[in-house]
């Protein structure tokens, strides 16, 4: 079997340097802790856990001297509060593309503007955003905002600052921008998909449209991970999703001559290498 890997699998930018930020300071630091998970990785957060670094799963559990690490989707303003107010040190791994969109909706609320974001309510990233202004409106994509535009009355002359959520898949963004626009008059606009993101979504796309099948690798409570298998079922009927090699679906890949491999934001490079060699490796017929 012929693997073909994309050249963006795996660890962005901002996830590398929170998880770099974390072994740090799981080596350092007396009491080390991080707020929920640092990344969607079980294996990554696992490992930390073995250097003793436990997870909190509230910012009230942090106690004076522990040393907490916020993650790369990062948290709302009253976060901070409560850990600097309960003694603890904060170890910000928030990754910049997400605390400048933090900003951008602060900004709007301090114009008078109402700011909006295009994402999964239920995002940590969207709930931590959500905490830099008093009332965000989250739509996940244009149907929420044609509902939104019916009900309410003075729609289309609010003044309205809208963002996205940095993983959301490029197709979703530009459906929603389309009724926006014909809905609003008064929108300022500010694109702030990760190119990281957007990087490894069209190589993706491009990979699964010459290939037998395609296998992504990533947690499954990764959001970017599920949004590149999404893709990927755009462009190829085989379209596997799995944690690591041991989910291979073998009985699936039998016959496929080329498969493409690709991986969440949050997945390992030791993991997506594992997956690459054991399918490199394995005699399909
Ligand atoms: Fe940051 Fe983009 Fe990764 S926003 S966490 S570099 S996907």
């Amino acid at each position: 079997m012929e693997v073909i890997e994309a050249k963006s699998a795996g660890f962005c930018f901002g996830v590398a340097r929170a998880v770099k930020m974390a072994w740090e300071l799981a080596g350092t630091a007396q009491r080390p802790r991080m707020l929920g998970s640092v990344i969607h990785n079980e294996h990554v957060t696992g490992a930390l856990a073995e250097q003793g670094m436990t997870a909190l799963s509230h910012p009230d559990e942090a106690q004076a001297g522990d040393s907490v690490l916020l993650r790369a989707h990062g948290v709302g303003r009253a976060v901070y509060d409560t850990l600097s107010g309960r003694g603890a040190a904060i170890v910000d791994a928030t990754c910049p593309r997400v605390a400048h969109v933090q900003q951008l909706v602060k900004e709007a609320q301090d114009e008078g503007r109402q700011p909006v974001m295009i994402g999964d309510p239920n995002h940590p990233e969207v709930q931590g955003v959500g905490g830099w202004c008093s009332s965000l409106v989250v739509f996940s994509g244009p149907d929420e905002i044609a509902e939104w535009a019916e009900s309410i009355a003075a729609a289309g002359e609010t003044a309205l600052t809208v963002v996205s959520q940095t993983t959301l898949r490029r197709e979703v963004w530009e459906s929603s921008l389309k009724i926006l626009k014909k809905q609003c008059t008064n929108l300022k606009i500010f694109d702030t998909i990760c190119d990281a993101t957007h990087t490894r979504q069209s190589e993706a796309a491009l990979l699964a449209a010459r290939v037998d099948a395609m296998v992504v690798v990533g947690d499954p409570q990764s959001a970017n991970t599920k949004h590149l298998t999404e893709i990927c079922r755009l462009h190829c009927s085989r379209v596997f999703q799995i944690e690591s090699a041991d989910e291979l679906p073998w009985a699936e890949l039998s016959g496929c001559r080329v498969v493409g491999l690709t991986a969440g934001a949050s997945t390992p490079a030791s993991i997506i290498k594992e997956v690459k060699k054991t399918m490199s490796e394995e005699k399909i017929q």
